[in-house]
């Protein structure tokens, strides 16, 4: 397993180029499965992630070319030769749970593994199960494994209110209903970039969807979906998570190809703390006010509130900062888990159930530490770009999943970092 080098080295300055986002991408491959014309997705992000998802599709008798280095996806389902998504790659990927819905509504059957808990949670399925079955679905748990089938046929438009904006179940549930027979309003539906985003695609390829980016997205069914070409969406948590690199090590970096709406309440935050966000007409610079930051209250939500994505990065910022700042985590039941491995470089952190208490420190010190999951193996990259000395940072196939080349992103602007092949 590859580690990461980092030393802390003073301010960066430079610019980063953000990919496509991993989120969008994960919704989007699936959507291929609802139409036998091809779907090409461009500006597609280069990660481990993406591949499971191919698999995956490839699995269910699906194509996938990677074109461009893997920046270009051409998608193809005409001839799905499978409905079953397996355990070993569901279990690795829980995204892979995207494919029951578009499954359903082409194929009027599914069977697909239950992902089983990861380390941030239990992450359940009821919301993706309650809002199928509304649309006429028949889905039953046997041998760890969600046995779906459409009665009569066809998934037919429906009203359903959920308990919760799971983005997941969001896109499930919207992607069936696009060839359900009827009308069907989802309300309390998730709001976030991805969604929009994915709505936007299918919409290139037929659908008919209204009020995406809202809480109440309206679905008029359709026959049939054709192809479409459909550039990613920019990555909102890539783009958070390098605008805190010159917030944490100082100095000025330009985010290219982010924008500031796809940010949400996370701006609001940055500036709270002392830190400079500038549009640009290529993107978003940022830059850090004074020497240090200063402390602030931070508590996840749906969007457009603040991402839960960013929480461990947020936290890696609070842990230099002057006072005593509260995270309070609402969407995960165990996303602190970074919080020992900072603590391992010196900083000052009370976890309690979903509340962690900061209280910031002059500097942090280098040691080697383990990463978790996706997110917090950056917030420890991250640590590392201002600690004292070398941080090294073991187990990054977890970075791996969700950033693109993270060390020559961050060497461009000054970082002191690189990756130890095992
Ligand atoms: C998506 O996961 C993202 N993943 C996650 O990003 C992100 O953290 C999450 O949304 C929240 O923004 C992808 O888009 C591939 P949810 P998803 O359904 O769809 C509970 C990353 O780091 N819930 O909105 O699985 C669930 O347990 C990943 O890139 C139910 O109770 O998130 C969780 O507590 C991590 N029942 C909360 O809702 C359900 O049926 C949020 O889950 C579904 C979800």
């Amino acid at each position: 397993m590859d580690s990461i080098l980092v030393t802390g080295n003073g301010p960066l300055s430079g610019s980063i180029p953000i990919a496509g986002a991993k989120n969008a991408c994960l919704a989007l491959m699936p959507a291929t499965l609802l139409s036998d014309e091809p779907l090409t997705l461009t500006n597609a992000p280069r990660l481990s992630d993406i591949k499971t998802m191919t698999a995956l599709l490839e699995s269910l008798g699906g194509e996938v070319s990677r074109m461009q280095d893997g920046k270009v996806l051409a998608l193809s389902s005409h001839d799905l030769t499978s409905s079953w998504a397996d355990y070993e790659i569901v279990r690795k990927m829980r995204a892979s749970n995207l494919v029951l819905g578009p499954l359903l509504a082409r194929t009027g059957q599914a069977q697909v593994s239950l992902p089983g808990g990861c380390a941030i949670g239990a992450r359940p399925m009821d919301l993706h199960i309650e809002g199928l079955e509304a649309l006429g679905a028949e889905i039953e748990l046997k041998d760890g494994y969600l046995h779906a089938k459409t009665a009569g046929g066809r998934l037919k438009g429906a009203q359903f209110e959920m308990r919760f904006a799971s983005v997941g179940a969001t896109e499930n549930i919207v992607m069936a209903a696009t060839l359900a027979k009827g009308t069907t309003v989802l309300t309390n539906a998730a709001r976030e970039p991805e969604i929009v985003d994915l709505v936007k695609c299918l919409r290139a390829m037929g659908a008919q969807i209204e009020g995406e980016g809202t809480s109440r997205i309206e679905i008029q069914g359709v026959d049939r979906l054709h192809g479409a070409t459909h550039q990613v969406v920019a990555d909102r948590i890539e783009l958070g998570t390098y605008m805190l690199a010159p917030a944490i090590a100082g100095g000025e970096v330009e985010c290219i190809g982010g924008s500031l709406d796809l940010l949400g309440a996370f701006v609001e935050k940055l500036d709270e703390a002392g830190i400079s966000v500038e549009a640009t007409e290529k993107g978003v610079k940022v830059r850090r006010r004074g020497d240090r930051i200063k402390a602030v209250n931070v508590r996840t939500e749906v969007f457009p509130g603040f991402p839960t994505d960013l929480q461990a990065q947020m936290m890696a910022l609070l842990c230099t900062a002057e006072g005593t700042s509260m995270l309070e985590e609402t969407i995960f039941e165990n996303r602190f888990m970074h919080a020992p491995e900072l603590t391992r470089m010196g900083a000052r952190i009370e976890v309690h159930g979903g509340q962690a208490t900061v209280h910031g420190v002059e500097r942090l010190k280098g040691a080697p530490v383990m990463a978790t999951d996706l997110r917090a193996s950056v917030s420890l990259i991250l640590a590392g770009l201002a600690a004292e000395g070398e941080t090294v940072v073991s187990r990054v196939y977890h970075l791996d999943r969700g950033y693109e080349s993270v060390e020559q992103k961050l060497s461009a602007c000054g970082a002191k970092i690189e990756r130890i092949k095992e």
